[in-house]
């Protein structure tokens, strides 16, 4: 098959475009490197533009009549800068998503795989969310993925555009041969701060939030290794129709997590374990906007795409590690 990855030159995006080779398929990759690095697209077929310009797509299903379907990863994705600038991530994420999706359908590609966000769950008791969950997106950031979502169910109802909605959990760990990984030079998710504070590039790990009604007062989270969610878009890819056959449907919501629920405190165990040796670690008040969090409901990803995550937080841990070794070669900074 051969697929558009739009976002390719991504964190995510490029270790899916690596799944998709493996599996046999040809990515396509469309990204204006606005954040991405040009390193990680490597020798693919690539296009460098905005996902909102026309003429762009245009020559892109000129240039690939056979194409199968898009995966739309393309997105700004820091949360405190949604905050800061909602404008921007509303223009960027929904209003070219929007420009995207109906260039797409004219263009006769109506097929897509959209990236969508755990963070749009409440917070709910147990801490297990599965696609009926409520909804409570907490940020400009979760709220365009929101959008995005209804406007993709909307077109889809009016026949315009299919759709596969991915609700990733916490994407961690890199591409199996370390060819990409986390990028941003001081990364604020979890894992990148214990990354550094354990490499000696920040004082200390700081537990932010010890009073949450949780096992042990730390946040709760669903760790899901990268590799595993590349995997879960080369089905989702492959069995697309059969996906929608199945649902009855022109569109669905599906969880890409492991099932399973980490604290921080368990992360850092699990940290430590795989490193070797004790991180310098600080207890701190939650950051505004911490959420508790949450954990995958898994059995739709397993029932309509047979996927379910393989690899475990520990492996997630070990390739995190092991890409910090690899990103001043890579990226030119470490
Ligand atoms: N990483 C996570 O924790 C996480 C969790 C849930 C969902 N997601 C979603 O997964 C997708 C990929 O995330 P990621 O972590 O790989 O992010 P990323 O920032 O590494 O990748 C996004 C890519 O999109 C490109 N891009 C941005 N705007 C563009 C535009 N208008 N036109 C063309 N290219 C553009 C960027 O240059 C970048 O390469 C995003 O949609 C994100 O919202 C990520």
């Amino acid at each position: 098959m051969k697929v558009l990855v739009t976002g390719g030159a991504g964190y995510i995006g490029s270790t899916t475009a690596k799944a998709l080779e493996e599996a046999g398929h040809v990515p396509v990759v469309l990204d204006s490197l606005l954040t991405g690095p040009r390193a990680f697209v490597r020798d693919r077929i690539f296009y460098e533009g905005d996902v909102a310009d026309p003429e762009l797509l245009s020559r892109v299903v000129g240039d690939h009549p056979d194409l199968d379907c898009t995966i739309h990863m393309a997105a700004r994705v820091v949360v405190p800068e949604s905050v800061a600038q909602p404008g921007l991530y509303y223009q960027d994420n929904v209003t070219k998503s929007l420009a995207l999706f109906e260039q797409l359908s004219r263009l006769g590609k109506p097929d897509v795989v959209f990236s969508s966000s755990a963070s749009l769950y409440a917070a709910v008791e147990g801490f297990e969310v599965d696609e009926d969950s409520p909804l409570d997106p907490p940020s400009p950031y979760a709220r365009t993925k929101h959008m995005m979502e209804q406007i993709l169910r909307d077109l889809a109802t009016a026949g315009d555009v299919r759709s596969v909605i991915l609700r990733y959990f916490n994407p961690i760990g890199s591409d199996p041969d370390l060819e990409s990984g986390v990028y941003a030079r001081e990364p604020s998710h979890v894992l990148g701060q214990l990354v550094m504070a354990a490499l000696g590039q920040r004082d200390a790990f700081q537990v932010t939030g010890t009073d949450y009604p949780t096992r042990d007062g730390t946040g709760i989270r669903d760790y899901v290794h990268v590799w595993d969610i590349a995997q879960a878009h080369v089905v989702a890819v492959e069995q697309f129709g059969r996906t929608l056959d199945e649902v009855g449907g022109p569109s669905t919501v599906i969880n890409l997590g492991t099932g399973r629920g980490t604290t921080v405190r368990e992360l850092l165990t699990i940290f430590q374990e795989v490193f070797g040796r004790p991180v310098p670690t600080v207890e701190a008040p939650p950051r505004p906007g911490d959420a508790i969090g949450a954990f995958a409901n898994v059995d739709r990803a397993r029932e309509l795409l047979g996927w379910s995550a393989k690899l475990s937080v520990a492996e997630g841990v070990d390739a995190a590690l092991r890409w910090s070794e690899r990103r001043l070669e890579v990226l030119g900074y470490p």
